[in-house]
């Protein structure tokens, strides 16, 4: 079998960690049950670039019960575990092309290897394999019926791409599903981005101020928990809307330049570019340690940090020293990419249980419905995110009330008034 994953001899230890994953996404095993049963996939190709990570494992898992035949490959160069690939490759029959570190050549090379597969659908984390299909693949287009992406900032790139009409298939937006943001994007980048700034620094939060730019869902999410840890919280924004959000969430908010002269760490998690420039790094005290866990490795600009610091050294694995010209020291961490997912394991499987609850089940959906999708990006049926959420609650022992048929028809009715 075709596959480039680092080292075979990690597979055991590989196993056993996605094993300990899937035992906490029971929504996606329950999916998994019935799939094998009914094998809606049955002869599909599915080419998939995600973070290959333990629950990624139990998603491919999922997609093969159903009958799938796929290739995975990473969908960036420093997130993939490579246990986890040995064992794709080896315990699960998967094909698998990743490698943690691989540099940008082998990057493209796999998603490459992942094209070559001619996939009917395609699944995405960032529309790399899309975007690259669309400008230098396009014989890859004839067989695809439909593809799916998993975040914010694909789902962006997808709807510029459909506004151009260059779009040439329907794509589901799993992002923007309510069991995926509302969960992934706020309590598992929330938990996972300070697990990735502590696994690398083993600094105190308590008593610090941590500075966190973007309060969307994943913004959110990080302020919380690092204002639950201690750290004073400040928050950039350039929506007002978010701003005024984060102001009554009870955090401070100001501009980045000013934001960065108090900073003791700062995340970027905007999906935006130079969210960190040269005006802030002019601004940021000495031992400023800063990360990023929007998708691309832009939001800081490094090329800048690297062109005016003196000198740089890695101080720890996936901590590089920055020295300035003033003596003074900027500490970032993994090169700028997700530090989650660098530095730490990625999200945490109980919330990847409902994300890819959504992709295994939009995948279905997909291959049901395609014939009758014109090129776009469509969001995830209602029937599948409401039914997501409520298994999910059913797993977690968790019973809520129904409408009664008065409240029914109360709450559709407009004819009843003040008295
Ligand atoms: N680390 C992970 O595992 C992970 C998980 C999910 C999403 N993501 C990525 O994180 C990024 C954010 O996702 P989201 O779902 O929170 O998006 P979102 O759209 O909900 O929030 C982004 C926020 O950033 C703000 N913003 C844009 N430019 C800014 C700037 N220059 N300064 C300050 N704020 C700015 C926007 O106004 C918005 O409020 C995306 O790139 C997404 O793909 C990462």
């Amino acid at each position: 079998m075709d596959h480039h994953v680092k080292d075979m001899s990690l597979a055991a230890a590989g196993k056993a960690r996605i094993e300990w994953a899937d035992a906490d996404m029971p929504v996606l095993a329950s999916i998994r049950e019935r799939f094998e049963r009914e094998k809606p996939l049955e002869g599909v190709r599915v080419s998939a670039c995600l973070h290959v990570t333990t629950e990624t494992a139990n998603l491919m898992r999922t997609l093969k019960a159903g009958g799938a035949d796929i290739v995975l490959c990473a969908s960036n160069p420093l997130s993939t575990q490579d246990d986890v690939a040995a064992a794709l490759v080896s315990e699960y029959g998967i094909r698998t092309y990743a490698i943690k570190g691989e540099d940008t050549e082998s990057y493209y090379a796999h998603i490459d290897a992942a094209i070559d597969h001619m996939p009917h659908i395609t699944m995405d984390d960032g529309a790399d394999v899309v975007g690259r299909i669309h400008a230098e693949r396009r014989e890859a287009l004839e067989g695809i019926i439909g593809g799916t992406e998993e975040t914010t900032t694909g789902v962006i790139r997808l709807v510029a791409m459909s506004e151009d009409e260059a779009l040439e298939y329907p794509i589901i937006a799993v992002n923007d599903a309510d069991t995926k943001h509302l969960f992934d994007n706020r309590y598992g980048t929330g938990q996972s981005t300070l697990d990735g700034i502590i696994r690398a620094t083993n600094r105190l939060l308590a008593g610090r101020t941590l500075v966190v730019s973007g309060y969307g869902w994943c913004g959110r999410g990080i302020a919380m928990r690092a204002d639950g840890m201690g750290a004073s919280v400040i928050v950039c924004e350039i929506d007002p809307l978010r701003a005024l959000e984060a102001v009554m969430d009870g955090y401070r908010v100001m501009p980045a330049v000013e934001a960065a002269k108090q900073c003791d760490f700062w995340v970027t998690v905007t999906g935006d570019i130079n969210v960190i420039d040269e005006a802030m790094f002019d601004a940021m005290k000495d031992g400023a340690i800063i990360a990023n866990s929007g998708h691309f490795n832009v939001e800081i600009n490094i090329p800048h940090l690297r062109e005016k610091a003196v000198s740089s050294r890695e101080v720890r694995p996936l901590v590089e020293e920055f020295t300035m010209a003033s003596g003074k020291r900027i500490y970032l961490l993994a090169d700028g990419r997700l530090v989650n997912l660098a530095c730490a394991e990625g999200h945490p499987a109980n919330v990847m249980d409902m994300s890819f609850a959504n992709q295994a089940l939009c995948a279905e959906y997909m291959v049901g419905a395609a014939s009758e999708l014109e090129p776009g990006v469509y969001s995830v049926p209602e029937e599948i995110d409401e039914s997501i959420a409520a298994l999910k609650l059913q797993t977690m022992g968790i019973e809520i009330d129904t409408l009664t048929e008065e409240q029914e028809k109360y709450l559709s009715s407009w004819q009843e008034g003040t008295c």
